[in-house]
């Protein structure tokens, strides 16, 4: 262990001599591709860029080495929005001379930050600007710049705070909020402190917040829409700050722990007096299986579930009660109320795309309970792909070993590394599970599949030696349908994936193998020879799609008839028959109608996640993040809200075909946890309710009123989302 150790850290030091550690320059987009990856260290001295891909981008994304920032000498009066969001390697950064203000979420979860000074030019610190700075021990205000809501929150490290300016600057109440005044002194000049004692946001250093007793208005908090809300203002309301006595019935233990997480996060059993009531039972009366009656009277609160999953979507209404306008952790008091409510569709699900950039475990499955609060109950994993292979399957240990490593995608030439074992898969699983949510894997065939042929080369046409992708775009590698260690290869993976996820689904990708068109597959004898076995006598291409169909139609027949699995897979145009029995996703732009027309027609059920509205990987507004892409469209909030399930369609579609709506979260160019949830909120909150509330219980300026407390609840969590506005 000792020797090993010597031996990693004499590998460091000369590696530390070998590569440029420091760059100083006047703009980092004048710097070398390699010398942006190696910089440990980075001086800037001149005016810098913040638009598009712009130096404050290239710092973010390309210099992922970076731990010092050095922009003392720089001009740059406006550090942009999300400018260094979630640098965690970043430990010191100096802002730029002239600096006036600092957008929002610009130092979001740099949470290696040890000290910072914001400099006396500074103007404003926008919202959440450097929330999760975990780290972050001592910070300086040489002026009086005023900041925004929870600019410092979740910055528990901190143990001092020194200001310079004897009137104090005019912060949000809640900028320092999470910060423990035992722990954090505040400093500030001699005979400023009676000012700083009542001055909003620095009173807190010196006693803890007076808030104003706050009654839960529950038309103005709830998302996704309930279906029936009722409301007594006249009679006693419940007073929530108080302790629980949680009864559960039988079969509801997982229910019960769910709801003393929930009630402990809120901080309720703080208060003193008579016990609040929460009874969590089963009732066969109510027949969705998602559906739920929630109840609060002045003595307690009655969730009653069809099934263990309805009595926990009671749960999370009852959290979003609870937390109220979203002004403080929780309300004061509920009043008097009557919630009945039922999901429209039955699946609402985000996919993620470990693939292209992996997620690390934990951070998968932390992903889970915050997509459990808004009532989405399905996480598609996208496992696999040209970049990578991120699940062991032991029949095939290459997999892993040659293809969960390579560094670079696209432009960011970071090492990306990383899979996920199956006992790992299995713990997501139970965990998932108690949140009601299922995980659905993806397997990738024929295309998409450049990872596992470069592990396998016999998989493709011709054997040939194909590296990982490094870069987006569409592969012309696939899979040969005419090679049967192909089918042997699948058979096995999908045999080793039903045994560790017990989703009756699973996903088999099937999209954009055909356009551009399968050119891997003209050449190939052993393609050739299939085609003659099956009489497929056209070259115009449309033989392509026959062999897909073929290669589809075996495999879903082994996943049918040896593990009952229903097949899933991105709707083409060219799958004239949707196979019987399997779920069709719609994802193209423009396509929905055709894809949906494909479904009634094969009498099959689909999925609804059109890239116009379900793409969440794409930017939120023109200039957001991902500021460099591959040239994806804006996907506006109010374009996700816009998704109609039933895509004007009659009552028979929705009932006979509509299987549910999906947001994707591609990952080629997510290059942080936090920012995963950048890019799925405050749009999955949008989606949750197109594909929960019925059509007359939403509306635009609804949702958005009740999208407020959420967001503030989110800021106040430390949750990464793009601005609502
Ligand atoms: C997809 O976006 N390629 C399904
Ligand atoms: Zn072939």
């Amino acid at each position: 262990m000792e020797k090993r150790g010597l031996f990693v850290l004499l590998v460091a030091a000369l590696s530390l001599q070998a590569s440029p550690q420091r760059v100083e320059t006047e703009n980092i987009t004048a710097v070398a591709p390699d010398g942006k990856a190696a910089a440990r260290e980075v001086v800037l001295t001149g005016r810098l860029t913040t638009r598009g891909n712009s130096d404050l981008r290239q710092l973010r994304d390309l210099c992922f080495r970076m731990e010092r920032l050095d922009m003392g000498a720089a001009s740059c009066p406006h550090v942009p929005e999300n400018a260094l969001h979630s640098r965690h390697r970043l430990k010191e950064v100096v802002l730029p001379r002239d600096v006036k203000s600092i957008g929002r979420q610009a130092f979001f979860a740099c949470d290696s930050l040890l000290t910072l000074t914001l400099p006396a030019s500074l103007d404003t610190v926008g919202e959440s600007a450097f929330a999760r700075c975990g780290r972050l021990e001592r910070l300086v205000v040489e002026g009086s710049p005023r900041m925004g809501a929870f600019a410092f929150s979740g910055c528990g490290a901190l143990r001092e705070v020194e200001v310079r300016s004897a009137v104090p600057p005019p912060v949000a109440p809640t900028a320092f909020e999470g910060v423990d005044r035992r722990k954090c002194r505040l400093s500030v000049p001699r005979g400023a402190e009676r000012l700083y004692r009542t001055a909003p946001g620095w009173r807190l250093f010196y006693e803890d917040e007076k808030q104003p007793f706050r009654l839960c208005r529950p038309a103005d908090c709830l998302v996704p829409a309930v279906e029936v809300l009722e409301t007594d203002f006249a009679a006693v309301p419940l007073t929530v700050k108080r302790p629980w006595r949680i009864e559960a019935a039988a079969g509801l233990e997982n229910e019960a722990r769910q709801a003393r997480r929930l009630l402990d996060a809120r901080g309720t059993g703080r208060g003193a007096g008579r016990e609040v009531r929460l009874r969590l039972r089963l009732d066969a009366a109510l027949n969705g299986e998602e559906e739920y009656v929630l109840t609060v009277t002045q003595e307690g609160v009655d969730i009653a579930g069809a099934t263990a999953a309805g009595v926990f979507y009671g749960l999370m209404t009852l959290d979003q009660l609870l937390r109220a306008d979203g002004a403080s952790l929780c309300c004061d008091a509920l009043p008097a109320l009557r919630i009945a409510d039922a999901p429209r569709t039955r699946v609402r699900e985000l996919m993620v795309d470990p693939a292209r950039i992996f997620i690390p475990f934990e951070e998968l499955k932390a992903f889970v309970p915050e997509m459990a609060r808004y009532k989405l109950n399905a996480l598609h994993l996208h496992l696999v792909d040209d970049q990578a292979w991120r699940i062991e399957i032991k029949s095939y240990p290459r997999l892993t070993e040659l293809g969960s490593r390579r560094t670079g995608m696209d432009d960011m030439l970071m090492p990306v590394s990383g899979f996920y074992t199956q006992e790992q898969m299995r713990e997501l699983v139970a965990f998932a599970a108690r949140y009601h949510v299922q995980v659905i894997p993806e397997i990738e065939m024929p295309g998409h599949e450049v990872a596992a042929i470069h592990c396998y080369p016999q998989l493709t046409c011709g054997g040939r030696e194909i590296p990982l992708r490094t870069t987006c775009g569409v592969s012309d590698e696939l899979l040969c349908p005419g090679e049967e260690f192909v089918y042997e290869f699948l058979g096995n993976v999908f045999r080793e994936l039903a045994d560790v996820f017990p989703s009756p689904y699973v996903h088999l990708g099937g999209d954009e193998a055909g356009n551009p068109a399968l050119g891997c597959w003209t050449d190939c004898e052993k393609c050739r020879q299939l085609k003659r076995r099956l009489g497929i006598l056209t070259d115009d291409r449309s033989e392509n799609w026959r062999l897909q169909e073929y290669l589809f139609g075996r495999v879903i027949d082994t996943l049918r008839t040896r593990h009952g699995k229903v097949p899933m897979f991105w709707y083409e145009t060219d799958f004239k028959r949707i196979p019987e029995g399997c779920v069709t996703f719609a994802w193209r732009h423009g396509l929905t109608a055709a894809a949906i027309d494909a479904a009634v027609a094969n009498r099959a059920k689909i999925m609804l996640c059109p890239g116009e509205h379900c793409y969440l990987d794409y930017p939120m507004r023109a200039g957001d993040m991902p500021e460099v892409n591959w040239g994806m469209p804006v996907t506006s909030l109010r374009s996700t809200y816009a998704l109609d399930p039933s895509w004007g369609r009659d009552g028979d579609f929705e009932r006979d075909n509509l299987f549910g709506v999906a947001g994707t979260l591609w990952s080629e160019c997510i290059n942080s946890p936090e920012r995963i949830y950048y890019q799925a909120y405050p749009r999955a909150l949008a989606l949750a309710e197109v594909g929960w509330s019925s059509r007359n219980r939403r509306s635009w300026e609804g949702f958005l009123r009740r999208l407020r407390p959420l967001l503030l609840d989110m800021q106040r969590r430390g949750v990464a989302h793009s601005r609502a506005e």
